[in-house]
């Protein structure tokens, strides 16, 4: 792009400001802002602008019911085991991890996904991940494709880290990266910020923007080749995730959905995690800040929560229905943050007081659009222990006790006795659950 095209461009946006510095910047630095600027598309511009405006949109979710939520147990389970177990012996399933997060609240500076977890070997969040699939291809005999979204500040790191462990074992050729979009931090008036006299503020556009990047990169049209039908979507930070879970895929595939959620109950009724609910044919996910507290506390005639469920971002999906989303306008979400901004005369400031808007998507608005919906019930304790926090809850420390739990738990159920005093880790390509540890015939861990 060159500074005529830009300017025009920009002008056409009402956003001249962004080369007020362009006198004073040097060929690299000149450069280097042309290159953000043609990343800009006016559209989505014009998308930021009108959701300011209105404010995002906080629909009404006070006649949302309770969805039907599945716990499978005897002929259900085995059926749907039988069923997920089929399509990974026949190659149609992928796995599709979102690492493009910017882990602020963790403070770790890195990509979360190399952050060392393991208890015994502080092997990183990645490893767990990576060796879980690398398990599942080798018990089905066919490779799971493993679809990684990073975003530009963290995609370099990303791929270091898995030639630094040799992708942990998987083939290469079965590892797909691919980043993130970025969208301009703006001002509440729709006017982009800059951070610099030479740069624009950007952050990654949200999990969301996972659908447009999944086109663009090639990675939708590259599961399509691969005859991918089920796709296994989680999140970096989470690694009790059983990925690519034959009953949580067979379900889905019996039940003809587009979009499967596995949902665990709450750990209390305010617990801030989405919770889907039914407004007629249509499911939506209602995120905690929407609910009332009438609807939080509100009971069912067993005297359990009635909205009992909420999700921890373990989805599978139909490969079809998200090629037909990867093309539509996602809303945005806002978020009022302290966003660097550079005065009049060039000089950059750090503001002490939320002075700017970032702009996300989530994932889970593309629900509604599911022809077909379903949800099954899992055990937090068993699949659901978030890295978030550095310390307290969703930490590393919870984290790597509810690993140990889950592990000794496996042990135990394989009559394996271990002493509460020794730090357990098991690599998921050793035994990915307790059929694999009595396969081993091997007591772990153990002297
Ligand atoms: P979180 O909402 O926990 O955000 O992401 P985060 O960026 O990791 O952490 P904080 O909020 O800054 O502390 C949930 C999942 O979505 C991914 C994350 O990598 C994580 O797996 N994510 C989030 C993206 O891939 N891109 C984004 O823009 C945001």
């Amino acid at each position: 792009m060159t500074y005529e095209e830009a300017k025009k461009m920009l002008a056409k946006c009402g956003q001249e400001h962004v080369l007020a510095f362009w006198k004073q910047l040097d060929k690299k630095q000149r450069a280097a802002l042309l290159a953000q600027i043609a990343t800009l598309e006016p559209k989505s511009l014009a998308q930021c602008e009108a959701t300011l405006r209105r404010g995002a949109e906080v629909p009404d979710s006070s006649k949302g019911k309770a969805p039907k939520v599945a716990v499978l147990k005897g002929k259900a389970l085995k059926d749907a085991v039988d069923a997920g177990e089929k399509e990974l012996r026949a190659g149609r399933v992928a796995a599709l991890l979102v690492a493009g997060g910017q882990g602020s609240r963790l403070g770790y500076d890195g990509p979360k996904g190399c952050y060392a977890i393991g208890p015994a070997t502080d092997a990183p969040l990645f490893y767990f991940h990576a060796r879980k699939i690398l398990a599942r291809s080798l018990r089905y005999g066919k490779p799971i494709p493993f679809y990684i979204m990073t975003s530009e500040a963290n995609d370099a790191a990303t791929k270091k880290c898995f030639e630094d462990f040799n992708y942990f074992g998987l083939a290469k050729e079965n590892v797909f990266f691919f980043t993130q979009g970025m969208w301009p931090g703006m001002t509440k008036d729709g006017k982009i910020i800059l951070e610099r006299p030479d740069r624009i503020f950007m952050s990654p556009d949200g999990h969301g923007g996972l659908l447009a990047a999944l086109k663009r990169s090639g990675a939708l049209a590259d599961m399509k080749k691969r005859g991918i039908k089920s796709v296994f979507f989680f999140q970096v930070d989470n690694p009790l995730v059983e990925i690519a879970d034959p009953a949580f895929i067979g379900y889905h595939v019996l039940q003809g959905s587009e979009y499967s959620l596995k949902l665990c109950a709450k750990r209390d009724p305010y617990e801030k995690v989405g919770i889907p609910m039914k407004f007629g044919d249509v499911h939506r996910m209602v995120e905690y800040t929407e609910m009332t507290k009438e609807q939080c506390e509100r009971l069912d005639k067993s005297g359990k929560l009635y909205f009992l469920y909420g999700s921890p971002a373990i989805h599978v999906f139909d490969r079809a229905f998200l090629d037909k989303e990867a093309s539509k306008a996602m809303p945005l979400h806002l978020a009022f943050k302290k966003i660097p901004t550079v005065a009049p005369d060039g000089k950059v400031v750090k503001p002490s007081e939320p002075n700017g808007y970032k702009f996300e998507k989530f994932i889970f608005d593309i629900l509604p659009n599911a022809k077909k919906a379903a949800f099954l019930a899992f055990d937090q304790k068993d699949e659901f222990s978030p890295v978030k926090n550095a310390e307290g809850a969703d930490s590393p420390a919870t984290c790597r006790a509810d690993m140990q739990a889950k592990w000794r738990r496996m042990l135990a159920a394989a009559g394996v006795a271990i002493d509460e005093k020794l730090v357990v880790e098991i690599d998921p390509a050793y035994a990915l659950d307790t059929a694999d540890i009595l396969a081993r015939g091997i007591c772990l861990g153990a002297e």
